[in-house]
This record gives C-alpha cells, sequence and structure tokens, in this order.
C-alpha cells in the first residue's frame, strides 16, 4: 500500500500539497465503495499512516445530537461516550467548528483516553445540515499541529463526506 511508504520528508517540505496530495489518494481509496463504516475504517488508517507523529485518528459519532459515540479508528482503546459540549470531541460537535489544541493538558475538560497525548486537532463533519460526527487527529508531541493541519484534516473530512453516504 502506498501509505506505508509515504516519504515523510515531503510533509515537512510543503504541509499543503502534501495534504493535497493525500486528499487525491484518499479520493482513489474510497472511490470504490460508499459505505460509512467502510470509508471511516479506511480514513483511520490512512490518515494514521500517511501523517507523521500520530499517536490515535478516528471517528466519533453523532447519536442523538446530545451524545457522541466511539467510530472506526486507529491507536489505543477510547472513550466510548462523549455528551456535546466534553473535551475537545464534544466542544466541537456542539460548535461545528474545528478546535486545534496545542496542550490537551490545559484544555479545561479535555478527556484523556491515551495519556501519552498532548496536542490534538477535532473537525466537524455535517452534512445536510446534521452533524454526522467528528474526525480527531491525537499526537504526542506538544505543539505538533499548525493552520496547514487544520486546514489539511478539513480538506480530508471534505474528501470523505464527498466519497460516502452519510
Ligand atoms: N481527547 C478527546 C477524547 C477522545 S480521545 O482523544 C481519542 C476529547 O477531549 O474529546
Amino acid at each position: 500500500m502506498h501509505q506505508l511508504e509515504s516519504d515523510f520528508s515531503l510533509y515537512y517540505d510543503n504541509k499543503s500539497s502534501y495534504y493535497q496530495s493525500l486528499c487525491q489518494q484518499l479520493e482513489g481509496l474510497l472511490s470504490i465503495e460508499r459505505d460509512p463504516i467502510t470509508n471511516m475504517s479506511q480514513v483511520a488508517s490512512f490518515v494514521f499512516y500517511s501523517i507523521p507523529d500520530l499517536n490515535w485518528s478516528g471517528f466519533y459519532l453523532n447519536v442523538d445530537d446530545e451524545n457522541l459515540r466511539l467510530g472506526p479508528f486507529n491507536g489505543k482503546v477510547a472513550c466510548v461516550h462523549i455528551p456535546f459540549g466534553k473535551g475537545v470531541c464534544g466542544t466541537v460537535a456542539q460548535q461545528r467548528q474545528s478546535v486545534r489544541v496545542d496542550d490537551v493538558h490545559s484544555f479545561a475538560g479535555h478527556i484523556a483516553c491515551d495519556s501519552a497525548s498532548n496536542s490534538e486537532i477535532v473537525v466537524p463533519i455535517v452534512h445536510d445540515g446534521r452533524l454526522f460526527g467528528v474526525l480527531d487527529i491525537d499526537s504526542p508531541t506538544l505543539n505538533r499541529f499548525d493552520d496547514d493541519d487544520l486546514v489539511g484534516f478539513e480538506k480530508l473530512a471534505a474528501t470523505f463526506a464527498a466519497a460516502t453516504n452519510l
């Protein structure tokens, strides 16, 4: 698989073109199936192995507009239920706006699933006015992510949404 042979120097050289290339690869990967479980599983693995220095990548799904439930992911086992408004994922679900956290230990209400996590990005996935869920990416490195990563993850989430029956 191409994703396992990723050259991470390209990532560090030019993040926006790296993410653009990832989106094209992801479009191809998701072009054969529109099932949400299948495609979320592929996205979680693709992100985990295509981007350096991550310890968790996956989805939390909107259950009833008040609670999130763990979806497909790569990484250590995680919290199963997160209420809207709680932690980074619940905050993003409520606000429907991406959040980048440089140091999770200074984010009030952060939910520590893997004690190795030090920074995090969470992106909402909205389809036809309804929150489908959020894409959550964690890193063991403080200040791991910048605005290019945030925009990149939003584009990957949009690629997933366009290729999937949500
Ligand atoms: N840290 C997240 C919880 C999910 S785990 O990181 C996988 C949060 O505060 O919402």
